[in-house]
């Protein structure tokens, strides 16, 4: 079975878990600081944005969310067509969520649609790149000048992409990666949160250690402060050694992580191009680190499509459910979410790994078009 993810673990992975269970510090520690600072070099982030690192991507939106002053009363505008990390992220801090539509080409949240939303309570928006297309962050920060809302950038995906180019995690109001066992990038389990201000730092370090009032300095040493105050609630949101010593191994190898799934992702848009029923991502790939490589197929073939390729050994996957499909949020506030119901239907992610050899991508890229000489 071709699997849709498979993480890059090598030699340099295991060494870097070994040496950091034989330090004998498990969690947060020296390897969290070094993290820190490799992220902070990657993105090439100015001396003035400051990086913390985290349990998972999920409890940094959380985090973001908090950081920007939203909770309950408020309203955050979301593109229904995103994880539902997001949308939980949303329901904890107890704000309301208002679905907005997605940009046919782009699938980043409609920017036009997303004006119509905004109403005297909301006061956030959490915008995220899907995949290998970059949302319009030029616009976006227009937009939030404009409203006077707060931009939490989602950048789950684009961790090593450009924006323009710039570095994703650069120029964000408050950026947010995620590090888990399917990211070009992973912990094993982690995240990022990038804010602006010494401020902002210091209260994303008290909210992921328990509210604890201690500075991350004493931790960054292996040691631990006794006393302390705490005067709000706070998460074990912290990132442990061995998740940061194995991110830094990863990071080692962005250069290649990057090329490799670039190559794939423009071998398959190579590949299938011609097949009439299927639309490949509108992109060169230039400049980004892709995550997933997914196609648009007609809605009434999508799940049978999955079905062949499943029996003919690849594997496929779904990114994502539109949020306002799910129970949970189907009562939520929403405009016109014509794009994402569409989207949803066609949307099907193909296998894409580091170091992916092409021959695999063109295997399947044929079962693919085997699926529709025979449809
Ligand atoms: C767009 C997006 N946001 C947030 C998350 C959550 O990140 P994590 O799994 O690290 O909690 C994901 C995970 O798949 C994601 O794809």
């Amino acid at each position: 079975m071709v699997p849709v993810f498979k993480p890059l673990i090598e030699q340099e992975e295991i060494d870097a878990s070994r040496e950091s269970l034989e330090l004998g510090w498990l969690g947060m520690g020296s390897y969290v600081s070094a993290f820190e600072k490799k992220v902070h070099e990657i993105i090439g982030a100015p001396a003035d944005r400051h990086v913390a690192a985290v349990s998972t991507g999920t409890a940094g939106l959380h985090l973001a969310l908090l950081v920007a002053g939203v909770g309950p009363g408020d309203e955050v505008i979301v593109s229904s067509f995103n994880c539902s990390a997001d949308f939980q992220a949303i329901s904890w801090v107890g704000a309301d969520i208002v679905f907005c539509d997605c940009d046919d080409t782009t699938l980043a949240i409609d920017l036009e649609r997303a004006g119509q939303l905004v109403t005297p309570r909301t006061k956030a928006m959490i915008v995220m790149d899907y995949d290998c297309i970059m949302c319009d962050h030029d616009g976006i920060a227009q937009f939030a000048q404009d409203h006077g809302i707060r931009i939490i950038h989602d950048a789950a995906h684009s961790f090593g992409s450009k924006y323009k180019g710039r570095m994703v995690g650069s120029f964000s109001d408050i950026c947010v990666f995620s590090h888990d066992p399917v990211k070009t990038i992973t912990c094993l389990d982690g995240g990022t949160i990038i804010v602006k201000t010494e401020e902002e730092l210091r209260k994303v370090h008290e909210l992921r250690l328990l509210g604890m009032q201690q500075p991350a300095s004493v931790m960054y040493q292996n040691k631990r402060a006794w006393t302390f105050d705490v005067e709000q609630v706070g998460f074990r949101y912290h990132m442990l050694n061995m998740h940061a010593a194995i991110g830094l191994a990863q990071l080692g190898k962005i250069d290649v992580i990057s090329q490799t799934r670039r190559d794939a992702s423009r071998e398959y848009n190579a590949a299938l191009a011609g097949i009439a029923q299927v639309r490949v991502p509108a992109t060169d790939f230039a400049d980004v680190n892709p995550f997933l490589y997914y196609i648009r197929v007609p809605e009434q073939h999508r799940d049978s499509l999955r079905d062949f390729l499943k029996a003919e050994g690849v594997d496929t996957g779904i990114h994502w459910q539109p949020g306002h499909w799910f129970t949970l949020w189907k009562h939520c506030k929403a405009g016109d979410l014509s794009v994402t119901d569409r989207v949803g239907k066609e949307i099907l992610s193909l296998p894409l790994h580091s170091k992916m050899p092409l021959d695999t991508v063109r295997l399947v890229a044929d079962k693919v078009r085997q699926y529709f000489a025979q449809a």
